[in-house]
């Protein structure tokens, strides 16, 4: 996709829209999706390949999941350096510099180390000045609330242009003994350039983010090792305590219900009826779960955008891996609205209305 040069956009002012003194009305600030791009590991593990790992067949988890095949990291490749090829080509496809970059934000729940932060890696690795660069972790819905915070740091200034990835190495905390879990998810990283733009006419951009968590359903999905309050130990490993747990029913119907309210919700205090929405990308965790949110929303398969056959669940890097294979193969064109969504361990959601330049 052709990206607009966003070089020129004017300084953001606090006082809002003004007038010149003539009496012509100066355009109002806003901030656009100026660049995305991801990573994927070329390692592909099939769902046959998982049948000589786990007691599994195809068709259960083709069915069950609707996932054909996931990208597996190398032992060289983590979330961080994933997450630095993704931001490449995210801050290409905005025309930009790495020098140009004024934030930087990472979402991921398997960082390369608990600290320092995975988007410090991203920062020097890339040859960055020395900006602000933190990790946030809220699981799969971690897109959406870096998008949220990276938003509003660039439209109050005086960030012009925000990095944000959602990287992931889950392959690392998934328990190749599980077959409940292990046939789920795959690793990759996807990445956007949020930039300061200005309108005049139609706004247009990052319209709009609801975001919400309900800790009380923590324990639905989880990775109880490796923290403070379990951490590693001789005990901890032999009982996998590192490896990530989850109540795939509970998550299933808790995700179809936040993520229904969440774009309603959404839907509701922009104006929006379902049927102007041109494009729905949402986290990809179970293709089962879309068709309900798609039924209940009453937009059609056609209008989502699916990409789960071929990576599963990849987390953080599920929404922009989509995004950016979204934006690329037409399905945000000039004009319309599309609105990301997801859900993940908190458990938290989000979703975010945006109406493409
Ligand atoms: N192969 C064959 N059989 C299996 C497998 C497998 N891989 N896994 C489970 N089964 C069996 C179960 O043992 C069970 O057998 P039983 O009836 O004899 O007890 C049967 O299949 C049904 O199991 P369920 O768990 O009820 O299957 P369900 O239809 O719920 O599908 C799944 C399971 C795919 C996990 C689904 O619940 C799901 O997708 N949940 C949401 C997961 C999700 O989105 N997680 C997001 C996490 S991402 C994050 O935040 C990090």
């Amino acid at each position: 996709m052709k990206t607009p040069d966003f070089s020129t956009a004017p300084p953001f002012s606090r006082e809002g829209p003004t007038e010149t003194p003539s009496g012509q009305s100066i355009s109002e600030p806003s901030v656009v999706i100026s660049g995305t791009g991801h990573y994927l590991p070329h390692k592909v593990l099939t769902n046959t390949d998982l049948t000589k790992i786990v007691d599994t067949n195809e068709e259960w988890i083709l069915t069950r999941t609707g996932i054909s095949e996931r990208r597996i990291a190398e032992p060289t490749e983590t979330s961080g350096t994933m997450a630095t090829e993704a931001a490449r080509m995210a801050i290409a496809n905005a025309n930009l510099q790495a020098e140009d970059i004024d934030l930087v934000i990472v979402a991921t729940i398997t960082p390369d180390q608990p600290f320092p932060a995975t988007a410090c890696y991203v920062q020097t690795t890339l040859g960055m000045r020395t900006i602000a660069a933190f990790d946030v972790e809220a699981a799969c819905s971690g897109f959406l609330y870096i998008l949220d915070i990276a938003h509003a740091m660039v439209r109050n200034g005086p960030y012009r242009h925000a990095l944000i990835i959602g990287t992931e190495k889950l392959s690392a905390i998934t328990d190749w003994q599980d077959r409940s879990t292990c046939i789920l998810f795959g690793d990759g990283a996807g990445a956007a350039v949020l930039s300061r733009s200005s309108f005049s006419g139609k706004k247009t951009g990052i319209l709009d983010t609801t975001l919400g968590a309900d800790g009380a359903n923590g324990h639905i999905l989880q990775m109880p090792g490796g923290g403070c309050r379990i951490p590693a130990t001789p005990d901890s490993i032999t009982s996998r305590q590192h490896f990530l747990k989850m109540n795939g029913r509970e998550v299933f119907k808790l995700a179809v219900k936040v993520m229904e309210k969440a774009s309603l919700d959404i839907l509701a205090r922009n104006h929006l009826q379902a049927d102007e929405i041109h494009s729905i990308i949402p986290h990809q965790a179970n293709i089962r779960i879309i068709e309900m949110l798609s039924s209940r929303l009453e937009i059609p398969m056609e209008r989502f955008f699916i990409n789960l056959d071929q990576y599963g669940n990849t987390s953080a890097a599920s929404i922009p891996i989509a995004l950016h294979e979204a934006r690329e193969s037409g399905f945000c064109p000039s004009g319309a609205y599309s609105i990301l969504v997801g859900f993940g361990a908190g458990l938290t959601w989000g979703a975010t209305l945006i109406r493409w330049p």
